[in-house]
């Protein structure tokens, strides 16, 4: 492939997959395409920034006249579709940018791609999607590629919605696609809403550490270097039409993780042993709250020869070792009009 475009490439995930993709392909160009919301920083990607195989355009993918003269003027040879409104409780506070940017704006995409990809035999649309499209767990079992779609809030029914547009383009266009489903994610340059980076930084400055209902939702948590190179696998070597779960088969209860959280960091911060714990305060539940997901990532393992890396002990201490060293990236990411939606959450718990 000689030309890859990036939507989303300035986020949490997408900046991991950029970073990935620049290093290891020198001969092929990276465009990151981003318009750079709350979530999108070009901060995440300084030590690309130079490369001469990565560019950056900063574009709405909701915006249909932008996309098709992009797509008219350049020649992808594939689109990795990052892009998105990803977080589960703005999506209940604010429905329709959910609906805008994960929905339209992942019709426009295929919709450019359908119409200005003349020979699609070495082409690839892949989609990168959640899995929060499957619904709620019980105590047992595990989403499968075959699991029926069950969303529930606003932010996995826009994704599901967006899972079943790809679908439709392969069907009806015979567009060449790939989808996957992935896991929570962790690493570094995570927005500091998601829990991980949220309670670490509130750790850090002995804030309360807002853990939703009892805390027994459990999720299952993926080093985020390790869905950037699943995603390097299924691009090169997954069938079209088809869809991966990834996931690290490492499930967590919330509460437990966050204790944990609290007894590394109390070493880390030299703070006597429980102190960070006290700060844990249970407050309202999120409405429609998933209860437990939990991936079977076996078919990309056995098709495509992918497993995880990372412990996730070592993985979380470098997660914590980074926040701790870029307090300045906090700092820098929060300001502005984040720091209304931070004190608007607190109000209405
Ligand atoms: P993120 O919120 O950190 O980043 C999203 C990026 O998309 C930002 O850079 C933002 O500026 C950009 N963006 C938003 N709207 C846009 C628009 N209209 N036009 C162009 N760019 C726009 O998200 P993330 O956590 O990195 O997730 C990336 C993708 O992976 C999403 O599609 C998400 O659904 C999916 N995913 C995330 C996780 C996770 O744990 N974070 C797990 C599975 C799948
Ligand atoms: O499963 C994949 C999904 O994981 C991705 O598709 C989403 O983009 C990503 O945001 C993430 O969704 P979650 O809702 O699982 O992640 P979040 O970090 O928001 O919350 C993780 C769990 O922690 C969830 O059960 C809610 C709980 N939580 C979250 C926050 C922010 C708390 O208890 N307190 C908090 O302050």
């Amino acid at each position: 492939m000689k030309k890859i475009l990036v939507t989303g490439g300035a986020g949490f995930i997408g900046s991991h997959v950029v970073r990935l993709f620049v290093n290891k392909y020198a001969d092929c160009h990276i465009v990151n395409l981003d318009v750079l919301t709350y979530a999108g920083n070009l901060e995440n990607l300084k030590d690309v920034e130079g490369k001469s195989n990565y560019s950056f355009v900063k574009g709405d993918i909701t915006d249909e006249i932008f996309i098709d003269q992009l797509f008219e003027k350049e020649s992808f040879d594939a689109v990795i579709h990052l892009a998105a409104e990803s977080h589960v409780d703005r999506s209940i506070m604010d429905p329709l940018s959910f609906v805008k940017t994960n929905v339209l704006g992942t019709a426009v995409l295929l919709n450019a791609a359908r119409k200005y990809w003349k020979e699609t035999s070495n082409k690839l649309f892949y989609h990168v999607s959640t899995d929060e499209v499957y619904g709620s767990l019980g105590e047992s079992g595990f989403f499968t590629e075959t699991t029926p779609y069950d969303p529930h809030s606003p932010y996995s029914a826009s994704k599901a919605s967006s899972d079943h547009l790809v679908k439709a383009y392969y069907d009806t266009y015979g567009l060449p696609v790939v989808i996957s489903n992935c896991s929570n994610n962790y690493g570094s340059h995570q927005f500091p809403e998601k829990l991980l980076p949220l309670m670490i930084n509130n750790i850090v400055h002995s804030k309360p550490l807002p853990v939703y209902g009892k805390g027994d939702n459990v999720r299952d948590w993926l080093w985020v270097e390790d869905h950037a190179r699943a995603i390097d696998v299924i691009l090169h070597q997954g069938k079209l039409g088809e869809t991966y779960n990834i996931g690290g088969f490492n499930e967590w209860k919330n509460l437990d993780i966050v204790h944990l959280l609290c007894r590394i960091m109390d070493k880390k911060l030299n703070r006597a042993a429980g102190e960070s714990a006290k700060l844990i305060t249970f407050v309202k539940d999120r409405p429609g709250h998933d209860k437990r997901y939990a991936i079977d990532a076996t078919k990309l393992n056995k098709e495509l020869g992918w497993k995880p890396s990372l412990q996730f002990e070592e993985g979380l201490d470098r997660t914590i070792d980074w926040y701790l060293a870029n307090g300045e990236w906090i700092d820098s990411v929060t300001s502005g009009a984040y720091k209304e939606y931070y004190s608007n959450q607190y109000v209405s718990r």
